[in-house]
């Protein structure tokens, strides 16, 4: 049987074929814009994913036996608010994870509503990125617009409904909407009040792996598949990936270094940190996750090579740096405000330390290292509820930099254990949907027989060394710029 995974990123929706025992037969890679109509704004067409998916599916599809093909799931970009009307038109473009507009709503939902509270009902507090200040902000903001909800859905689960009819999403996903009641996995009624939403304008929640239903006739006729392939709910992007690195069961981590960044710790056991700094979600493999999410990673990488350096040559600008733990420049990564840990809209891209001798490698050295030193905070907030990690896996497209694996190995002190495959939320959606087809048990089970370690990067004693003198000198770095930021992006 063949599995398809999509995984709806924000640059790209990346389209993965597989067969029952994992091997990747075929990947795709579509393109959409990404909009910054203000400042601080990330927005989206979800006409735009639909069209590239499909269109992606097609050529994934073109040399396949497509009458093998059995089930389809996802891993999607989280917190995206789509919003359609009663005509299921698409109401205006969706608002993305990294959109910072809604600053005023959620210091309304940490501050009038309250932090506790919003922790008791959903283990969450508010970020801008978040869906439930985005829907409070449409509702202040945008009256009219509104006022013509008749669904709420996030990014995939637009694709599903657009495949199969069914207006559903996952609890994975779900959980980042902070409508959510992630202990108990079920919407909360108490978010839904706060935001003016009501329960008919919400999907079912389904867990990742089970099947929402089949394709309709005319999609498996457009794309030449049978018309009962399944399609299951899949996760959001971060534990869609972690299913495709094995990141699943008890104490496991991965990190992904993709447009965002970030460090996924699974559990068995649901866990909330004290000021909530770490998002408390559920996993895609039906039980919980820690997670710490960076709002630019690799993405500072691609800006400073693609507009400031000008090159598209990565490898080569890598390739002379070799001065590891010494580096006197730092950079702070916050080129779109940060959310982990320091949940700041307003911080900013900064570096800090040069001299008259300070050279090119030295400042692209700085933004791979601000990036590892960034990860760092979150793992030091994981550490402080006593979660002891030795080894991680690793994602995304800087996953690909062997001298970024050894920064993170080292800043971070974890044994890196790199898998076969980068292609964390793709693969993980594919394993989904074999899951809910019911090839294989359960999500551990699959993982077990499917994801295999081909290389660690070990951390070395002198320079996990020389990093703890960097990152305790990093550390003091935002603390001084913080009410710098208020002034400068006043
Ligand atoms: C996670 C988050 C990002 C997006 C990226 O909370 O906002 O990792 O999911 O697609």
């Amino acid at each position: 049987m063949l599995y398809i995974g999509i995984d709806l990123g924000t640059s790209a929706v990346k389209l993965l074929l597989m067969d029952s025992e994992g091997k990747i037969l075929n990947i795709v890679s579509k393109e959409y814009p990404l909009y910054f109509p203000n400042p601080g704004w990330s927005e989206q067409k979800p006409e735009d994913w639909y069209e590239q998916t499909m269109a992606g599916l097609k050529e994934l599809l073109a040399d396949a036996d497509k009458s093998q093909v059995a089930g389809i799931s996802f891993g999607g970009q989280m917190h995206g608010l789509v919003i359609l009307d009663k005509e299921d038109n698409v109401i205006r473009p969706a608002l993305l994870w990294n959109d910072g507009r809604t600053y005023e709503e959620c210091d309304y939902l940490n501050n009038v509503i309250g932090k506790e509270k919003l922790s008791e009902y959903t283990a969450n507090i508010s970020f801008t990125g978040f869906t439930a200040p985005k829907i409070l902000w449409v509702k202040n903001k945008e009256p009219e617009n509104f006022a013509k909800i008749e669904k709420i859905m996030l990014p995939k689960d637009y694709i599903a409904y657009k495949l199969t009819g069914v207006h559903c999403t996952d609890v994975s996903d779900a959980s980042g909407m902070l409508l959510f009641d992630v202990k108990n996995r079920c919407w909360s009624q108490e978010m839904c009040d706060i935001c003016g939403v009501k329960p008919s304008q919400l999907a079912k929640c389904y867990e990742s792996y089970e099947a929402v239903g089949t394709v309709l006739p005319a999609i498996a006729k457009e794309l030449e598949i049978p018309e009962n392939v399944v399609v299951a709910a899949g996760a959001g992007d971060n534990a869609a990936a972690a299913v495709g690195t094995g990141t699943v069961g008890d104490n496991m981590c991965n990190i992904s270094l993709g447009t965002s960044g970030t460090i996924f710790i699974s559990s068995y056991n649901f866990g909330v940190d004290k000021f909530n700094a770490l998002h408390s979600f559920a996993h895609a493999d039906g039980h919980y996750h820690l997670m710490g999410c960076m709002l630019s990673a690799a993405s500072c990488n691609k800006w400073w090579m693609d507009e400031i350096i000008g090159t598209k040559d990565y490898a080569a600008e890598q390739k002379n740096i070799d001065k590891l733990g010494e580096n006197h420049v730092y950079f702070l990564p916050y080129l779109m405000g940060e959310r982990s840990p320091h949940n700041n809209p307003n911080a900013r891209g900064t570096f800090i330390g040069m001299t008259m001798d300070t050279t090119r490698e030295d400042m692209t050295q700085a933004v791979l290292e601000g990036v590892a030193f960034a990860l760092r905070d979150s793992l030091e907030v994981a550490k402080s509820l006593g979660i002891n990690l030795e080894r991680t896996k690793i994602c995304g497209g800087g996953a690909k930099s062997p001298l970024w694996k050894k920064m993170i190995a080292n800043v971070l002190n974890l044994k890196v254990d790199v898998i076969e495959s980068e292609e964390g939320p793709a693969l993980g959606g594919a394993m989904l949907a074999a899951v809910a087809c019911g090839e294989y048990a359960s999500v551990e089970e699959i993982a077990a027989k499917m994801v295999k370690v081909v290389d660690t990067v070990e951390p070395e004693a002198e320079l996990v060394a020389k990093y703890e003198e960097r990152y305790a000198q990093f550390k003091e770095i935002y603390p001084a710029c913080k009410p710098l930021y208020d002034i400068i992006t006043k």
